[in-house]
């Protein structure tokens, strides 16, 4: 990172805390136009489902993880997307790579460790070996094998786009969409926590229901006081301010409660109102939540440390389930490393026991058709914006039509 995109995300967030303030001071909040109507059906029809797969998540830049996951040559992980199997990788050029995990001989999957640090991948199965940018290097048996030009055959290499310690990928390796006007320079935003110098420490992998059933939750404070009464109290604010860059989405906190057991989390900015805007600190401008379209959201804790909690939330095997997987970052190692454990552990079950357990409650209302229809409130305006933005998305029909919306958007 430059200093000067450290200090372009600062001056873009010093206005949203003004205008955050601004509400906060009167008591006020901007609210969506009119209250949203979706069927219920978009939540549970198998094949819109398999449309939003193919239309959305392998058609738009999905983050993979953040890049002090695998910082050093060498290192790995694997993950799955859509059903595909990935190696996303770290090579020798420092650059971070995005593998599929089929062999280019009969498809087997090369490795199914999570996590590692290895120059070359070799195939279980008949031992055909690929480097970590996915070059074949090796066949066994050559001789025996016969002639090919090992040049077709490595592996299948996705577009990768490393910005503001995270990684995006597209899961299609003919893309040709456009991923800097897809994200309408909210990296550069992101680019303000300098992500890339932070450290890893943990992560959580967990089923849900329905992905956007599960997205729902971190587009709303509605919910916060109530669902969350026991962990974040009654007095948490149940008011979000909504800011955008394309389909992405910062919300923040306009409660005036100093100090509240949220206040990293939900954003608030009263700690700044009596400051002169020179004394602003950075820290607190970066609060609340920071939603990447479609399937992420990094929200900022506290544990013996500033840290961010990177939730991935994708699309399970079927319509009823998602996979979350929850990577724990911070600026610096933990003090107290146990403690902060225990607190990833709180977290976890805050969003499994709370929020997705309620996401699973609604799901066969939804889907005997209990209701029809689900309704956003004008106070809801990040599920409108993230439910338009799916239709959207889902509604251009090739990269070139997608591109165009994007720039469209980005103007
Ligand atoms: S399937 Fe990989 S070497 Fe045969
Ligand atoms: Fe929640």
């Amino acid at each position: 990172m430059t200093k000067s995109d450290s200090r372009n995300g600062r001056d873009s967030l010093i206005p949203i805390a003004r205008d955050v303030i601004k509400h906060a001071k009167a008591g006020t909040l901007r609210q969506a136009k009119d209250v949203m109507r979706l069927p219920a059906d978009n939540y549970t029809n198998s094949d819109r489902f398999e449309a939003e797969l193919n239309q959305v998540i392998k058609r738009v830049p999905i983050i993979l993880g953040p890049s002090c996951e695998i910082p050093n040559p060498g290192d790995f992980k694997t993950l799955s997307i859509a059903g595909m199997s990935l190696i996303v990788t770290r090579d020798d050029d420092g650059k971070a790579n995005a593998l599929i995990n089929a062999c280019s001989h009969r498809g087997a999957c090369l490795i199914q460790n999570e996590n590692g640090n290895r120059r070359k991948f070799t195939c279980p199965y008949h031992g055909w070996s690929f480097s970590n940018k996915g070059a074949l290097i090796a066949i066994s048996a050559q001789e025996d094998f016969g002639e090919i030009n090992k040049n077709h055959y490595g592996l299948k290499t996705l577009p990768v786009y490393e910005s503001a310690g995270l990684i995006w990928a597209i899961v299609n390796p003919e893309s040709t969409v456009d991923t800097k006007s897809f994200l309408a320079g909210y990296d550069s935003m992101l680019e303000i926590f300098a992500f890339s110098n932070w450290v890893y420490v943990s992560k959580r992998t967990f089923s849900g229901p329905n992905w956007k059933i599960a997205y729902d939750g971190y587009l709303e404070y509605y919910h916060v006081p109530v669902l969350h009464r026991e962990t974040f109290g009654v007095d948490a604010t149940n008011r979000g301010l909504y800011y955008t860059w394309g389909p992405h989405q910062h919300i923040k906190s306009p409660a005036t409660e100093k100090g509240h057991v949220a206040t990293e989390t939900l954003g608030y900015m009263s700690e700044l109102m009596d400051k002169p805007e020179t004394e602003w600190d950075t820290e607190t401008l970066t609060y609340g939540v920071w939603t990447v379209f479609p399937t992420t959201s990094i929200a900022s804790f506290d544990a013996g440390g500033r840290g961010v909690l990177i939730s991935q939330i994708l699309p399970g095997e079927t319509v009823d389930e998602s996979i979350t997987n929850q990577y724990y970052i911070m600026e610096k190692p933990p003090s107290n490393p146990e403690a902060a454990e225990e607190q990833f552990d709180f977290f976890q079950q805050v969003v499994m026991q709370e929020d997705y357990a309620m996401g699973s409650s609604a799901q066969p209302g939804l889907k005997k058709g209990g209701i029809d229809h689900v309704l956003f409130g004008r106070n809801e305006q990040g599920n409108q914006h993230f439910h338009k933005w799916v239709d959207k998305v889902m509604s251009a029909k090739s990269d070139d039509d997608l591109n165009d919306l994007f720039k469209q958007e980005d103007a």
